[in-house]
């Protein structure tokens, strides 16, 4: 049983949706619950690790053992991430981050008038990318949403975001991915990859933290 593959280091884990508010009533996210992200954020406390999980709005309990810091827009979980990265040995993006955030939060309540709305979004800042380009960086593992093309994307987001690993997540399975108890990686790194077959988040995430901890411990 691998239960200290991770003793002494620092993890930083992402987790959940990111909330970008349109006016003081509505908002945009997605249908991430931040399962996967707290599984892993547990598997890497059993595994011995010093664990930060930075969490988007979710409905889920700490996972023993983890100091936890809530979030709700990808600005504030940028600005979370920078303050733990200084410490952190591995950084592990499980969130759902909104890609786009409206262009200017409406101070007063969008009123109905037309027949139409038209709102302007500009890009969030990636998270992800920010933290692996830091010139102390941290061992990165990205994930990789996608519904087409699946490999392809996820080796592109590994190659552009300076990554050191990456899961692909095939979005299109029924019964697997956002909001579901169940889950399956293609991981990839630079010189292999791995399959982790459907199974529960909690599997998935022991076998992914022990990808990480072989990958990490080559370096
Ligand atoms: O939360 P669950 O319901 O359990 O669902 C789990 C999951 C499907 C959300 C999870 O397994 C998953 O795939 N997470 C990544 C979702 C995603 O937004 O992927 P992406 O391909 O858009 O982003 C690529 C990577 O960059 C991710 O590691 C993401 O955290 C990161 N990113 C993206 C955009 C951004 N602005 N900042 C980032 O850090």
């Amino acid at each position: 049983e691998p239960t200290s593959e991770l003793a002494g280091l620092k993890i930083m884990v992402t987790a959940g949706p990111t909330r970008e508010p349109l006016d003081p009533v509505r908002f945009i996210s997605n249908h991430s619950s931040g399962k996967m992200g707290f599984a892993i954020a547990d598997a890497a406390v059993k595994a011995g690790a010093q664990v930060t999980l930075v969490a988007g709005p979710v409905n889920l309990p700490t996972p023993q053992g983890c100091q936890r810091h809530n979030v709700l827009s990808a600005d504030d979980m940028l600005k979370a991430c920078e303050t733990y990265a200084e410490s952190t040995d591995i950084f592990i993006a499980t969130a759902a981050v909104a890609d786009y955030k409206a262009s200017q939060v409406a101070e007063n309540k969008i009123k109905k008038v037309g027949d139409e709305l038209t709102l302007t979004f500009i890009k969030n800042p990636d998270i992800l990318a920010t933290i692996a380009a830091r010139q102390n960086k941290p061992f990165c593992v990205g994930f990789a949403a996608e519904s087409e093309n699946v490999e392809a994307y996820a080796r592109g987001k590994l190659v552009n975001k300076g990554l050191d690993m990456i899961a692909a997540n095939d979005i299109t399975a029924e019964g697997l991915g956002f909001n579901s108890d169940n889950n399956a990686l293609h991981v990839i790194w630079n010189d292999g990859d791995k399959h982790l077959p459907a199974s529960s988040k909690a599997e998935l995430a022991k076998g992914l933290v022990s990808l990480i901890a072989q990958q990490y411990n080559k370096n």
